[in-house]
């Protein structure tokens, strides 16, 4: 029996993990402008932490977590029960009280990007080891942690990312969960609106109801929805200050021209969250059209036995961003990048082209090294397949009278080149691939390069390398 990746896993093979590297290397790169740094946590922890931070009545912590009892290895040690990150924003908390990131100067703004796991219900989009790039701006109130301007900037941050990346076709969705106490005066409000109307909803909202009646919201039975539309709104329990708070995260999102929708059903997950929450949205994903979520969690350090550290922080569904990238992408999953392709054509020629190679590689070219047992033929058709129209040859006899000869693909013109004039011709072949000329109007004459000479092809031993 063939042993397979486990349900809800999967492997990313290229060429799709070069659009996994672009938007990781977007992200770091939007982020290093806003001045956020990285910071990596274990990808186990101490139950508790999650239990604590996310909450024991999330689904999340009371049905998907993978946890087990890790057994001592000494007198010393003790069992311990450990789990699975299922997300990433208990542990950047925990390392911020534990490393006493406070007493650093101002606010702490940290990104990372990591597998997280959750044991949900594997569909397209949702996986139980899945990737997020998350973010969290972390800090003492003196610092400016609570201020509606960080809240504002984490999403315009957002939106430089999605434009970056050119993802289209988004929404982002904006409410305010009010702070504990607003919550707890709405938490009895929507109970009591809910104990003469929850017989009639789904088994899921009759649990909620009693666990955590903020997740109603979340339902998505069709019969319950008449239901859930007559339920008080937290927007109507917000308190002065939340009010204020939320009226001037929307003024800024207005003043940077980042597009919002108020959706005052919006609820999130997990339980850390204070005042401003949201999600952004994507047209193309289907049912799991989630790309991203974050919100405020004043409370969370608190929580966790630290100092107080409002916070405020995202994390975008990684799989979920690439699927939506490769969606709106007309040229889709980019081919291999090797711009050239050597071809040791014959016993010993693996050596020549070798050190070819190193050169070529030396000088930026990516080269993808080819073996002296392959023929011309298969040289030529891997060429064509990769698109590539030029091919530089080295012979036997050029390698031993230090020339190669460069032919082209579609003409079949070939030409030598004394050996001398290599660098220039790497040089030249590194000033194409850099121009991305592809149109092909620079020539070895408008490099400087002497006209070539037209010799004939020889189909002995030889080394060629391919180049687009
Ligand atoms: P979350 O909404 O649970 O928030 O997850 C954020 C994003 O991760 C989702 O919008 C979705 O794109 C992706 N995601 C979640 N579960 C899965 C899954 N099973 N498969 C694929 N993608 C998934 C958090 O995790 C919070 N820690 C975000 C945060 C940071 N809030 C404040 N700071």
């Amino acid at each position: 029996m063939t042993i397979k990746a486990v349900r809800g896993t999967r492997d990313l093979l290229p060429p799709e993990t070069a659009l996994w590297n672009r938007v990781e290397q977007t992200a770091r790169e939007v982020f290093a402008l806003y001045n956020f740094a990285e910071i990596r946590t274990p990808i186990f922890e101490d139950t508790q932490l999650f239990a604590r931070g996310v909450g024991e009545a999330t689904d999340i912590v009371s049905k998907e977590m993978y946890t087990w009892e890790d057994r001592a290895r000494a007198q010393s040690e003790k069992a311990q029960s450990l789990t699975l990150r299922p997300e990433n924003t208990a542990g950047v908390v925990r390392a911020y009280i534990e490393h006493k990131l406070w007493e650093r100067p101002g606010l702490q703004k940290l990104y990372y990007i990591g597998p997280q796991f959750r044991r949900e219900r594997p569909q397209k989009g949702r996986y139980r080891q899945f990737y997020q790039i998350g973010a969290e701006v972390i800090g003492p109130p003196a610092a400016g942690s609570e201020s509606p301007a960080r809240d504002a900037e984490v999403l315009e941050m957002l939106v430089t990312l999605l434009n970056r990346l050119s993802i289209k076709d988004w929404t982002l969705e904006l409410n305010s969960v009010g702070s504990p106490s607003s919550r707890q005066v709405f938490n009895q409000a929507l109970q009591k609106a809910l104990s003469g109307a929850v017989e009639r909803m789904c088994v899921d909202c009759q649990r909620r109801a009693v666990t955590n009646p903020l997740r109603v919201f979340d339902c998505k039975v069709p019969e319950d929805q008449p239901i859930i539309n007559t339920l008080p709104r937290i927007s109507g329990f917000l308190d002065e200050a939340d009010r204020k708070h939320f009226v001037e995260v929307q003024a800024i999102l207005k003043a940077t021209g980042v597009p919002f929708i108020i959706n005052d059903r919006l609820v999130r997950g997990l339980d850390y969250y204070t005042r401003t929450a949201f999600e952004f949205t994507q047209g193309s994903l289907g049912a799991q059209n989630a790309i991203l979520g974050g919100g405020r969690y004043d409370g969370l350090s608190e929580a966790l036995g630290g100092p107080r550290a409002p916070g405020i922080g995202f994390a975008i569904g990684e799989d979920r961003f690439v699927m939506a990238l490769a969606a709106g992408s007309e040229t889709g999953i980019p081919d291999s990048a090797a711009q050239a392709y050597i071809a040791p054509l014959g016993e010993g020629m693996n050596v020549p082209a070798a050190k070819l190679a190193r050169e070529m590689r030396s000088a930026g070219v990516q080269v993808q090294l080819g073996d002296e047992s392959f023929r011309l033929k298969k040289s030529f058709e891997t060429a064509e397949k990769l698109g590539i129209g030029k091919v530089v040859i080295v012979g036997e006899n050029e390698v031993a009278s230090d020339q190669f000869a460069v032919k082209d693909l579609k003409s079949g013109e070939q030409q030598k080149v004394d050996r001398a004039q290599l660098r220039t011709w790497i040089n030249y072949f590194v000033w194409l691939f850099q121009e991305r000329d592809s149109s092909g109007s620079a020539t070895p004459a408008s490099y400087g390069l002497p006209s070539p000479t037209i010799t004939g092809c020889r189909k002995d031993k030889f080394v060629c390398f391919v180049i687009r």
